[in-house]
């Protein structure tokens, strides 16, 4: 490179040239710095908004909510043979339940207040179905799940033990979030 490109490479108009110039490419270092310091200020405050509330969405995404219920002693097996229900009230007074001994032999419980307007639901032990009379709403007795009328929401699932021949309810379970 010869001595006239060098110095037609470097020639500066003035001081004051180069003092606007440096103070120009600071201002844009700052703004960037500022702006790139920003960025990943609001990109890591999202992701540890967004990771504190995964479980939530989780549960969300699949619909589930719990109740802490009381463990409650609800029935002794033997006051409950294959084909036949009782109600009881869980997880408060005013929550009706159901609680069903299927022809199967499964136990099964839930509130029993129909999802489409709140009317009991009752077993009906030849068809192996919950049926909400009022509107003619059926519910699979063994998840709860609407099947046929008006209701489209499942049956809060009340979960269940068993100790010792005694059935007790353990908790409460709304699937649809
Ligand atoms: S209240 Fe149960 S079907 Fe309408």
């Amino acid at each position: 490179m010869t001595n006239e490109c060098k110095k037609g490479r470097n020639i500066k108009d003035s001081t004051s040239d180069m003092v606007n110039l440096t103070k120009n490419v600071d201002q844009t270092d700052d703004l960037k710095y500022n702006r790139r310091a920003f960025l990943k200020t609001a990109v890591g405050a999202s992701m540890a908004l967004g990771l504190s509330t995964v479980p939530f969405s989780v549960r969300a995404m699949m619909g589930i909510a719990e109740d802490e219920g009381e463990r409650l002693e609800v029935a002794r097996m033997d006051e409950l043979p294959e084909g036949n229900s009782m109600t009881f009230n869980y997880p408060t007074e005013s929550d009706a339940a159901i609680l069903v001994h299927t022809v199967n032999g499964e136990l099964v419980a839930y509130n029993s207040a129909c999802t489409h307007l709140m009317c009991p639901v009752f077993y009906e032990k030849e068809s192996d179905i919950l049926l909400c009379p009022c509107h003619k709403g059926y519910f699979d007795v063994s998840n709860g799940q609407p099947v046929a009328g008006p209701p489209q929401r499942e049956l809060p699932l009340i979960e269940l033990e068993v100790e010792n021949g005694i059935i007790y309810a353990t908790g409460r379970k709304y699937r649809h979030g």
